[in-house]
Parts: C-alpha cells; structure tokens; sequence
C-alpha cells in the first residue's frame, strides 16, 4: 500500500484547531439555518427534535467517523481511497464516482441557495424585502427567483468567491478561512439569540422547540430526520473521506467527529431559539417551510427595532455558514482531478467550477425561463435535490457503511481509530463497528426506499 502513495508532501490541515474549523465548517450551513428550523417547525417541533438527534448519533456519526478513517488511512481522494483499501478486483471505487455525482448535483442547487443568501445580504443593506406585510415580502422573493440574470450572475458570484478560496489550498484557503469565520459565525448567531429571548412570545417559541409532543411523530418524520441527519453531517458521497485525508496522523478521529457532531447540533438549535420566539411573537406559523428563511423572517425582522441590522446580520451568518460547506463540496471533484488526471489545482477548480455552472444554471433558471421543464413533475432544481438527497447520498451511505464494516475489516478499522494503538479508542471502535454493519444500512436503507416511494 504504503509504495501507492504519492511521494510529495500532500497539502493539508495544520492544527487541531484548524481540523475543527473546517470539518465544522462543512457540516454547518444552508442545512442548519434554513432545513432544520423549517423542517422541525414542519414536523412538530421537539418530538422531530428528539428523533433527529437519535438519528445523528446511530447514523450520523458511525458513517462520519467511518468516512474520516478510511479518508485519513489513505491519505487520497475517494476514489483512490477505495480502490487502494478493497480488496482486488472488487469494484468499490464506484461508490467515490457516484459521491462525485452527487456532489455535482448538490452545489447546483445548493450554490442557487447561496446565491439568493448573498441577494439577501445585499437587500439588507438596500433595506429593500424589508416589510411587515409578508404578500410584499412574497413578492420580493418572487422577483428574485423569477428574473434568470439575478438569479445567475449572483449564482456564478458564489462559484468564483468559493473557487478563489480554494485556488489557496487546503490549509492556505480552507482552513485559514473557515478558522476565522467560524468564531463569527456562533459569535452573530449567539447575539441574534439573546435579542430573540427578550421578545414577548419568547416562552412559546422556546416550547415549541423543546416541550416535546409525541403526537406528530409518524414514519415519514422519523425518514425526514433521518435525511437531515445524513444532509447535515455532509455524509453518503466523500466530503468527509476528502477532508479526512488531510487530517494529522495523530488527530483522535472519534473524538473529532463527537466534537464536530455537537457545534453542529449548537447551531441547529441556537438557530432554532433565534427564529422561533421572534416568528411566535408575530403570529406567524412555524410550519412555512423553506419559505421561513426568505418570506417570513424579512416580515419578522421588519418588526423589531434595529430589524435591517438584524437581517444583515442573519444573512451575513448564513452566508458564512454556506460558504464552508461549498467549499468542502468542490473540493472533492478538485482533488480527484488533481491526483487522478494531475491537473494542476486552478485548473481543476476552473474546470469544476465550469462543471457546476452547467448543471447550476438550470437550477438558477428553474423559478424563470425554465419554470415549465419538469421531469416527473419537479422542476430542475427540486430534480437536482430528490436525486442527490434521496438517492445518492442514501446509497454512498450505506454502501460506505458496509465498506467500513465489512469490506475493511475489523482490525484494520479498529488500529486506525486508534492511531496504531496510541489512542485507547478500541472499545469505541466495536461501537462503532455494531452501528456500521447493522444499524446504520438498515436505517438508510429504510429512508431511501421511503425517499422513492417504495415504502
Ligand atoms: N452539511 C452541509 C449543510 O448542512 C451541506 C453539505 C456540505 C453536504 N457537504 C456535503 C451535504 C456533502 C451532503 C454531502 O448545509
């Protein structure tokens, strides 16, 4: 194995700090900010709550660990990971070429998201989509989504802004940023908090999130946050596998991953406690759906005082939040094309970044030109998310988990999540080993087939 590596000294992260902000940085964003609240108000509140975070500790972070291990043990990218740890002949490489698909899939829409994010951060300081009547709110959005040239000129914005950072590198561009964005992150949202809980309805709001009521909780919500759980944690297609590659030796995996698990949560619910109490507060429902973030919070923001800061201020920290998880979604199509085609990094960002603008605009276009294009109904941009979310990620999941705990072995599982045997991990390693060879594939599995409508 060890005379398959490359010779050259391979650009990654440089402090447990720096390991931190990064991984962090990919699971935290559009997902936190605008999927969970809109999906918990959704789905009932602390009951959907509760399960989602079941759903994150026997899924979430059995498949998180699992990725980062064999990511860090090979020190390439995922195609190459899994073609150097299978055994001969066996074909696991194509899981890495699927998680490439779906990566591809994901930033064109996701990049979209971001886009109108940026939209919004500039209509704060316009002080425009700023109205306590939520029709005029509506239509502000409408407007944005249904003219093409905002909706791509601010869409290949984003592509260059996220190719700019990693034409830097690994350490120079993603870890240097995200070290520095992510302190603001939890600093602007901790502040948007403590102004949410002096509001009147501040107790209902935080109710809703945390009195948990069972009565709403049937399958289709237990499939729901298991998703999220998948979605959130940036699993099932090689982001992970990616930044586990750059990981230091002596970085204690698990224990990464439980880190990173619990910010993440932080920032669902610290989201959660900014959103809710002020949306009670106004009478507005929780159940708008992904609506919440662009529609009804500018209406709730419209009647505070300070409401323009304040929206800058949501926007900004959502922003921040996108933009580490875009970066860790292009770098993977980078680094195959580095090490597999030796393409000279900016090159392979310019052609990745070419790769989702084609894709990415038929999701920038789908509210306009291309609103009548269906396909089985959706339109570009919902296809672009069925397909990614309900269908590759759930498949690179589950076959990831069987890989890890099957494929790989136990012993060679459980030596690198013990770092050779410098960490005591080994105990973890057989719980983790129980989650990834039973639970974890039956639970995806379950969602997926849910996904499709089988079951
Ligand atoms: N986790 C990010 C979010 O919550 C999105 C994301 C980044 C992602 N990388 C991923 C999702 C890889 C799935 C797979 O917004």
């Amino acid at each position: 194995m060890a005379a398959t590596r490359p010779t050259t000294k391979r650009d990654g992260f440089t402090s447990t700090l720096g390991v931190l902000a990064a991984t962090l940085g990919s699971a935290v964003g559009l997902g936190n900010i605008w999927k969970f609240p809109a999906l918990t108000g959704a789905n009932g509140g602390a009951g959907f709550l509760l399960i989602y975070l079941l759903a994150t500790l026997l899924v979430g972070l059995p498949v998180m660990i699992a990725e980062l291990t064999l990511g860090r043990h090979a020190r390439a990218n995922p195609i190459r990971a899994l073609r150097m740890l299978a055994p001969p002949g066996q074909p696991w490489w194509l899981v890495g070429v699927i998680g490439m698909l779906a990566a591809f899939l994901i930033m064109a829409f996701y990049s979209e998201v971001v886009a109108w994010v940026f939209v919004y951060v500039w209509k704060s300081l316009e002080g425009s989509a700023l109205s306590s009547d939520p029709a005029v709110t509506e239509a502000a959005f409408a407007a944005m989504v249904g003219n093409p040239w905002v909706s791509l000129v601010s869409q290949w914005l984003v592509l260059l802004l996220i190719g700019g950072i990693l034409v830097k590198g690994v350490a120079g561009g993603i870890e240097a940023v995200t070290k520095r964005l992510m302190p603001l992150l939890f600093l602007l949202l901790a502040g948007l908090c403590v102004f949410s809980l002096t509001l009147d309805e501040a107790a209902a709001g935080l109710a809703f999130l945390f009195k948990p009521d069972f009565s709403k909780v049937d399958a289709a919500v237990v499939l729901t946050a298991v998703g999220l759980a998948f979605f959130k944690m940036s699993i099932g297609m090689g982001t992970m596998m990616t930044y586990g590659s750059y990981f230091r030796s002596e970085q204690n995996i698990p224990l990464t991953a439980g880190r990173v698990m619990v910010a993440d949560l932080a920032v669902s619910l610290l989201a959660g406690i900014a959103i809710f109490p002020a949306v009670f507060t106004f009478g507005f429902e929780p159940t708008a759906g992904p609506s919440l973030v662009f529609i009804t919070l500018p209406a709730v923001f419209a009647q505070l005082p300070f409401g323009q800061v304040l929206m800058l201020v949501f926007f900004i920290l959502t922003s921040i939040a996108a933009i580490g998880a875009m970066l860790s979604l292009l770098e993977v199509p980078v680094l195959v094309l580095t090490e597999r085609l030796g393409l000279p990094r900016p090159l392979a960002i310019g052609v990745c970044v070419l790769a989702v603008a084609v894709p990415g605009a038929g999701c920038a276009l789908s509210g306009s030109v291309l609103a009548g294009v269906r396909v089985a109904g959706l339109t570009f941009f919902d296809l672009m998310d069925f397909v990614s979310s309900n269908l590759l990620l759930p498949v690179g999941g589950i076959l990831i988990a069987l890989f890890a705990g099957y494929v790989w072995g136990r012993a060679a599982f459980t030596r690198a999540v013990s770092n050779g045997g410098t960490l005591r991990n080994e105990g973890l390693a057989v719980v983790v080993l129980v989650l990834l060879r039973y639970v974890s594939p039956l639970l995806i599995g379950v969602v997926m087939l849910n996904g499709l409508g089988i079951i």
